[in-house]
């Protein structure tokens, strides 16, 4: 397989994880950094090891000699970024939750589309293979028809006025940082197309939800209880029911490296404990260079369509709140 040289864009918390990975993938080059501050840069390209380091984006969108670009940075910033590294050729892999809401997403994947790129959402979760062998159980009917979904992702985060999560113009709430992940499973279980959305929301002092819980109903009976927020301490397994069985992603479902498959008078069937090679997010680093190597503009393991039927839940939800960001009560979707 061929080498692809990394570009990242951002220096926080999940690009440091993120580029731990790509240091374990033979496949990945780690080539260049970016960020809005010339020092952060460096200092993060020598910690890491990357041959350049740029002090602003724009110059890492232009190096021609980057197969891919990695965006780290807060949701509210993934539509320019995404924007400008499609509008210089580059390919992206952007952190979740893509985009705001779904204009611009729509308007991102158009770009990706028009330029002839690939686009991925790094829902690395999808990526994971525990993940992957209980979307295998299911679809070889090995808990029936799938009847429920129950899933969490909550967490005690101090609340700091300065982290992006608690400020409405970073796109910060649990509903794009957390619930994204419970959201994805319920589409690939259940279906992106849920009858009804009912969901409420904690909205928080500055303006985005602190926790939320949100109930989908599908056609034929179906249902999906998803909770997610930023004020109290869970276990976060994930129950996937059908009318055979069901399967149970461990604690931490989303990164667990274990699930386990019951029959229904939940008597054990199978286990699957698949350790990290690195840290998890080796698996959705590998995909990118899997569909870049066979010249794929979108993943069969993320694809467009799963990134905007959660994106269109989660504008639902919002907008039942009465959640906005400050970017939506302007005219254009970046906000400018
Ligand atoms: N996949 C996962 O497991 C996972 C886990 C956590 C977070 N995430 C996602 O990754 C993204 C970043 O999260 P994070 O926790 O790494 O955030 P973070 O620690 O706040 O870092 C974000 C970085 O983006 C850059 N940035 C650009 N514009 C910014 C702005 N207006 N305010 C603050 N920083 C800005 C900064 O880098 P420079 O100063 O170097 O430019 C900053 O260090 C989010 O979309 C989040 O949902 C994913």
């Amino acid at each position: 397989m061929s080498r692809f040289k990394w570009g990242v864009i951002g220096t926080g918390r999940i690009a440091r994880t993120f580029c731990e990975a790509l240091g374990g993938v033979p496949e990945a080059e780690l080539y260049a950094v970016a960020s809005r501050t010339a020092e952060k840069g460096e200092a993060f390209a020598k910690e890491f090891g990357f041959e350049k380091s740029y002090g602003s984006y724009k110059q890492l969108a232009e190096d021609e000699d980057i197969d891919v670009v990695y965006i780290a940075t807060p949701m509210s910033a993934h539509f320019e970024d995404a924007m400008l590294c499609l509008e210089n050729g580059k390919n992206v892999l952007c952190e979740k939750s893509a985009a705001l809401n779904c204009e611009q997403l729509g308007i991102m994947l158009d770009k990706a589309k028009e330029k002839d790129l690939f686009f991925m959402e790094a829902m690395w979760m999808k990526c994971r293979p525990t993940y992957l062998k209980a979307m295998e159980w299911i679809s070889e009917g090995r808990i029936g028809k799938v009847r429920y979904v129950k899933a969490d992702f909550c967490n005690i985060v101090e609340y700091d006025p300065n982290d992006r999560l608690f400020s409405p113009a970073c796109g910060g709430g649990a509903l794009l940082d957390l619930a994204v992940y419970p959201l994805t499973l319920a589409a690939d279980a259940l279906g992106a197309e849920p009858d009804e959305i009912i969901s409420s929301a904690h909205i928080g002092r500055d303006g985005v939800d602190l926790s939320n819980s949100i109930l989908l109903r599908y056609k034929d009976g179906a249902f999906a209880s998803l909770n997610s927020g930023f004020e109290i301490p869970n276990t976060n397994n994930a129950v996937i029911s059908g009318d055979k069985g069901l399967i149970v992603l461990g604690n931490w479902f989303f990164c667990t490296c274990e699930a386990t498959l019951y029959d229904r008078d939940c008597k054990e069937i199978e286990k699957s404990v698949i350790p990290n090679i690195v840290n998890g997010y080796e698996y959705e680093i590998e995909e990118v260079h899997r569909c870049l190597s066979i010249g794929l503009k979108e993943s069969r393991i993320v694809p467009h369509s799963s990134t905007m039927a959660v994106m269109k839940i989660m504008d639902e939800c919002r907008k039942s709140w009465g959640m906005k960001f400050p970017q939506e009560m302007k005219k254009m979707p970046g906000g400018s």
